[in-house]
């Protein structure tokens, strides 16, 4: 072993040019370098090369003299491009040459090549410099891979291993604080890393890139151009090249694991490291300052002064003291990222689960976040009131600014994002550990503001962990945290912060949560730190951070990885990321665009319009991600953007659409599984791309099969926007714009059972509202006419959601077609098993009708149409005159379709429909009972209407109250419609993936909206 308290070798300078001249041939000047153990001297030769001749203590083992030389043979063979010394060899051929000094001792004199450069201890340390160097020990140990020589095997105060001896060395350290905090760092390395040093990767490495040692290109500061004196290598971990190269380069920098994670970037780039090594990393830095602190210390003792030995020594110490107050973990998170690693293991593992799952958790609020209104709280913005009154710990003024802002903005949640700029950190615990003078600035969990009070939900199962009182001002008060350990997702926790007290008494450690209990309520400001009362929630993939250790600012250099380690919690508790984005127009700016450049008379839904920007599923998304639930838009049949259709569509779009001038599969096999969810003769299909088109199909069918123009239509009905249809559609030709019945067409009375003369017999009704069509055949009849059509919806819909008296298409259908006449039903609104018991709401009538139109859901939102019919109506049809639509038909089209019924199969969403159908009726009479309201509650499957009147009696419509009913379910989140000529008919048509959960919600909004409506009036 060396002896390192061996004094150096003590040539003069005349002596070391004596032996380059005699020894190596070279003439020049000489000139002496710093050296801890040997002694190095310059010598600048004549011809202008310039070498180091150095003299090896006398106290190194020949054969690690050995050792150097052979590895130097071993770098200049493998590796000639390494900027490294190269050995020269003496005018004997020797290239260690021994030497007698004038004390007599023999020393081994080598000389070997000068490297350019300037020190990096003495040049800027920038990143790029660093990664430099860290990228060069890369290179240079990957270049040593596989060189072994006996005297690498050296038992050595510097190497890594040994770190732990510095333990006998404390005794050296005079300052009882300082020994301390030496012993800290060993105690850690004792227990966590020592122990795990056998199992890492071993190699020859240089062992001291210590930053005299390492050299900068001159003409580029960011390229390390060489590496010199290889005196402390050997066989060790492979890290410790990193940790010794690390805890030198940072001295003195403001931002020292910022300036090592620039070292790792470097060397994992040439040299992939493990994880196992980085996890090391942290406490081998430190370590190799404490053994330099130590064996300084342990030195002066014993020599009184070496220059060398003291040369980083302050610094170090400084440097100590800064690692001290770093949590390792954060250090490593940031050494991690740098390799690209998980910045905690697991961390990206447990954010995809997340996010793959969190719309099954269950709600941490009474209403999930997302289906609530809401605004950013103005935290980001340091000049605002409520920031200021809440740096200036005045609770009640930040609270009152927050609660007029609400009012008047009718916001029903306050959000103060993850990763959010803020000034309120105002105390000296916001400042940062890791870069000098830097404070941490960037919030690193996700606030909800609401009342104090307000109930706290877990939306996972959970373990409690920690429940405390923080007591500092602008503190976390009331403090919980929760463990949670998912199946399938790595474990990890959550911090709830400004809490109320009454959790401590109520929760302790090791008490099992269950998806849906109780956490907590939020504090008034007297518990909960000081603050307008709010949440801060945190995740946390490191588990064994302490409550108060989970740090819930960071800084802003660092979020990166924070994020991992501290993800944001908008995925768990489910807010939509629209509620911190906004794109596009505002909703003022795209009314203004629209007014200016578009139609006058499109209709915009509500007074206050919506602008949505997302569909999922049965929910809609608002600009400023605020969740309704959809029960209005039967078009997204399957709910929005669903994911098969969607990938339908796309697949074929990114193949093949064409028109039916050529041959696809895919027209073909979607009209033979159209046509078999029909009965009877209807099999024959045809595309269009519109409910409207494929009504005007239906009518040139009509006209051709029969000859006839003349039409029966059911009173405010709606059968489409081309003028023919508007003439087949009281609905429009009857109200505003509209120039009245036409002499072609025929009107019948709705065949509502519920606004029926209530001296009709129940049994009767059907045939009562009958007799009204016989009568408009007999008035034809009178004219000279016969009808050549009835068009019915199976369901009246624009009617006010009627459901036909049993029997009455039968009769209806049996009288048409006795005068000559075809039977025409549009299911546009009501088919693709929207009712549940059937795919059609005619066969809930028991009839086949001679043709059926579809449109809306048959596409999920994809416009497309369909016709079916008999073959001998097609027959007719077929009268010559080519029938071509562009569109219609084309093979995207004919995917999407078949698509949706596919989904409706293998889901089983009739059924679904069925359901939840029986259901929200049954809930609906429900509230009829308490509702006097509720004049009548009807539907079937997912096709549902509540019919509100003034006078159970007198059944006088209450037009007011359903328009009030619809805005409110609107301000609460829930999407309907008002229908019927008094449009006092609450008109309700979920997707058909609508689930229990969903229409618990809905009755929920109902009842909140009717109680609230209804106490105004
Ligand atoms: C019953 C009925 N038929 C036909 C249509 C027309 O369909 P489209 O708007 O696709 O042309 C509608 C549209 O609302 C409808 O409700």
């Amino acid at each position: 072993m060396i002896n390192l308290s061996h004094p150096a070798p003590s040539f003069s300078d005349a002596e070391a040019l004596g032996i380059a001249r005699d020894h190596f041939g070279i003439e020049g000047r000489v000139s002496s370098l710093a050296s801890e153990r040997d002694q190095n001297f310059r010598i600048d030769a004549s011809d202008g090369s310039i070498w180091i001749l150095k003299a090896v203590n006398s106290s190194e083992p020949k054969d690690q003299s050995d050792f150097q030389t052979a590895l130097l043979h071993h770098l200049e063979a493998n590796s000639p491009g390494l900027p490294v010394p190269r050995l020269r060899r003496s005018l004997q051929g020797q290239v260690l040459v021994p030497v007698q000094s004038q004390s007599g001792e023999q020393h081994f004199i080598r000389v070997v090549s000068w490297q350019e450069g300037e020190p990096l201890a003495e040049c800027k340390r920038t990143p790029e410099v660093l990664q430099s160097l860290g990228q060069m020990l890369g290179r240079l140990d990957r270049a040593m891979q596989g060189f072994m020589h006996p005297g690498a095997l050296r038992t050595f105060d510097w190497d890594i291993r040994a770190a732990g001896l510095s333990r006998q060395r404390l005794k050296y350290i005079d300052d009882v604080e300082d020994r301390a905090l030496l012993g800290r760092f060993i105690k850690r390395f004792d227990a966590h890393v020592e122990p795990r040093l056998p199992t890492m990767r071993a190699a020859i490495i240089h062992n001291d890139a210590n930053d005299w040692n390492v050299l900068v290109d001159t003409k580029n500061p960011a390229r390390i151009a060489g590496l010199i004196d290889f005196g402390d290598a050997l066989h060790s971990v492979l890290i410790a090249e990193v940790a010794v190269a690390c805890a030198y380069s940072i001295l003195d920098l403001e931002d020292p694991i910022g300036a090592a994670a620039s070292i790792v970037t470097g060397f994992h780039a040439e040299y992939p490291l493990q994880e196992q090594e980085v996890e090391l990393l942290f406490d081998l830095i430190a370590m190799r300052l404490v053994t330099s602190v130590t064996l300084s210390a342990q030195r002066k003792e014993k020599t009184d002064d070496n220059p060398y030995l003291a040369i980083s020594e302050a610094p170090a110490w400084a440097l100590l003291r800064r690692l001290d107050a770093i949590n390792p973990g954060f250090a490593t998170a940031i050494f991690r990222h740098a390799c690209g690693f998980d910045a905690s293991s697991g961390a990206k593992a447990i954010a995809g689960w997340i996010r793959h799952n969190s719309s099954t958790f269950a709600p941490v609020l009474a209403g999930h976040p997302a289906t609530l209104a809401k605004a950013l709280v103005p935290y980001g913005d340091p000049k605002n009131a409520m920031t200021v009154w809440s740096a200036s710990q005045e609770p009640e003024k930040a609270t009152d600014w927050w609660d007029s802002y609400c009012r008047e903005n009718e916001v029903a949640l306050g959000i103060g994002p993850w990763g959010e700029e803020r000034s309120v950190y105002t105390g000296p615990m916001f400042e940062s550990r890791f870069v000098a003078g830097e404070r941490r600035t960037r919030h690193l969990g996700l606030d909800l503001f609401m009342p104090a009070g307000t109930k706290l939900f877990t939306p996972i199962a959970a373990t409690v962990a920690e429940v405390l009182i923080e007591p500092d001002p602008l503190g976390y008060g009331c403090l919980i945290k929760l463990l949670h350990e998912p199946e399938g997702c790595p474990p990890f926790a959550t911090l709830w912060g400004h809490l109320a007290h009454e959790a401590l008494t109520r929760l302790h450690q090791g008490d099992v949560l269950a998806a849906g209990d109780l956490v907590g309520e939020m504090g008034a400001h007297a518990e909960n730190g000081g603050w307008a009362p709010h949440l801060h929630l945190q995740l946390s993939v490191d588990t064994a951070l302490s409550a108060l250790d989970i740090l819930g600012v960071g800084e802003a250099r660092y979020l990166p990885i924070w994020a991992e380690l501290f993800p944001d919690p908008a995925d768990f508790i489910g807010l939509p990321r629209e509620t911190f984005h906004q794109t596009g127009q505002s909703r003022q700016g795209i009314i203004a665009a629209r007014k200016s450049m578009l139609l006058p008379n499109l209709s915009i839904s509500y007074a206050e319009p919506i602008k949505f920007v997302r569909g999922e599923g049965v929910w809609l998304i608002d600009d400023h991600g605020r969740a309704y639930l959809d029960c209005f838009n039967n078009v997204c049949h399957l709910g929005h953007a669903h994911p098969d259709v969607v990938s339908a569509l796309s697949t074929q779009a990114g193949l093949l659409n064409t028109n039916t001038r050529y041959l696809h599969d895919n027209i073909v096999t979607y009209a033979e599984r159209l046509t078999a969810t029909l009965p009877g003769d209807l099999k024959v299909a045809t595309f269009a791309c519109t409910g409207s088109e494929a009504n005007s199909l239906m009518l040139r069918m009509m006209r051709a099969h029969t000859g006839r123009e003349e039409a029966i239509v059911l009173d405010w009905a709606y059968h489409g926007t081309t003028q023919e249809l508007i003439d087949l559609s009281p609905y429009k030709y009857k109200r505003k714009g509209g120039k009245g019945r036409m002499p072609h067409v025929y009107e019948a009375i709705i065949p509502d059972s519920y606004r029926a003369p209530p001296d009709w017999p129940r049994e009767e009704i059907a045939k009562r509202y009958a007799e009204n069509i016989a009568e408009q055949i007999e008035v034809m009849r009178k004219a000279g006419k016969a009808p050549g059509l009835f068009l019915a919806e199976s369901i009246p819909s624009v009617a006010g959601q009627v459901f036909l008296p049993d029997g009455y298409l039968k009769q209806v259908y049996a009288m048409v077609r006795a005068a000559g006449g075809i039977c025409a039903a549009d299911e546009v609104q009501v088919g693709f098993g929207r009712v549940g018991s059937h795919w059609w709401a005619y066969e809930m009538q028991d009839v086949v009708p001679d043709i059926v139109t579809m449109g809306k859901p048959i596409g999920n939102g994809h416009p497309m149409a369909a016709v079916v019919t008999t073959r001998e109506i097609a027959d007719s049809f077929n009268n010559g005159m080519e029938y071509f639509n562009t569109f219609a038909g084309n093979p995207v089209s004919c995917a999407v379709g078949l698509a949706v019924l596919d989904v409706i199969e293998r889901d089983n969403l009739r059924q679904n429909a069925l359901d939840i159908g029986n259901y929200l009726l049954q809930r609906f009479e429900a509230m009829k009972a308490r509702y006097d309201v509720i004049g009548d509650v009807r539907g079937r499957g997912l096709f549902l209407g509540i019919e509100l009147v003034t006078d159970r009696k007198t059944k006088h419509p209450a037009t007011e109250i359903a328009r009030a009913i619809n805005n409110g379910a609107r301000q609460r989140g829930v999407l309907m419609g008002t229908e019927g000529p008094h449009d006092n008919i609450l008109k309700l048509r979920p997707p058909m993936i609508f689930s229990r959960a969903n229409a618990d919600h809905l009755i929920d909004v109902l009842e909140d909206t009717f109680t609230a409506v209804l106490s105004n009036q």
